[in-house]
């Protein structure tokens, strides 16, 4: 088994079940118009986060690093008319594309798009003193991966779910030794889910067009 096998299953797999259509494809191309680097999650992945939004009935969904909205639009399809997504996201021009993007697939009034850094932005938020969020996830700078994990925590309610992308990392997360940052934000995470009694989690890896990787999901218990 090859990366190609893994990409063409992915493909495969997005055009038997018709996963993606035009304003999931638009986002994608506009992205690439304008510059911004292809690490938006798989065709598949952003299925998962789009099912995994509906099992939990999710109307609050928290994301931290948007990109060009691409994964932001997948959870916001799985949104109530009343339902709120805030997507947090450091760098002006991708949440710019990113606004195009998720007003173009027709949820400008339901998603904020906050710029500036993640971990600036998610205090205020819980200043604000609103519901819980229902389902988070977690894909910005990796290093920074156990406060978001902290934070996401103190926003959520027994229940929510968690989703951390890029926590494999093809296989470097079973260095101890590593001194790759983002690595080590990897597995400071994996640590704290141990430790931590609120939570039930587990890592999944993944092969596909993204290469291998995993997400980590984490049920907030009590
Ligand atoms: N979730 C997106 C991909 C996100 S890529 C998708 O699947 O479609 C990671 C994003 O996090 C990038 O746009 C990057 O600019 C942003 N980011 C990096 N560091 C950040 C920080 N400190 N705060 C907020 N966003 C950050
Ligand atoms: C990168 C970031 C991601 O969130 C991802 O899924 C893949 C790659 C990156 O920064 O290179
Ligand atoms: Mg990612």
């Amino acid at each position: 088994m090859t990366p190609e096998t893994w990409t063409a299953v992915d493909h495969y797999v997005t055009h038997v079940l018709r996963l993606s259509d035009d304003a999931l494809e638009a986002a994608l191309e506009e992205s690439d118009a304008a510059g911004l680097p292809a690490i938006a999650v798989s065709v598949p992945q952003g299925k998962l986060l789009n099912i995994l939004a509906r099992l939990g009935h999710a109307r609050r969904i928290l994301e931290i690093g948007t990109l060009g909205g691409y994964s932001t639009i997948w959870m916001a399809r799985a949104l109530p008319p009343d339902g709120e997504l805030i997507t947090l996201e450091i760098d002006p021009k991708h949440a710019e594309v990113a606004r195009v993007n998720i007003e173009r697939a027709g949820f400008a009034d339901r998603v904020d798009v906050r710029v500036g850094p993640a971990i600036d932005a998610l205090p205020k938020i819980a200043a604000e003193n609103k519901d819980p969020f229902d389902l988070i996830f977690i894909d910005a700078d990796k290093p920074s991966i156990p406060d978001y994990f902290t934070w996401s925590l103190r926003l959520s309610r027994p229940g929510t779910v968690i989703i951390v992308d890029n926590v494999v990392r093809e296989g470097a997360v079973i260095d101890a030794a590593s001194e790759d940052a983002s690595v080590k934000g990897v597995r400071r995470l994996n640590e704290m889910l141990a430790a931590e009694s609120r939570v039930s989690a587990t890592v999944l890896q993944s092969v596909g067009t993204k290469g291998y990787d995993g997400f980590a999901v984490v049920l907030v218990t009590s």
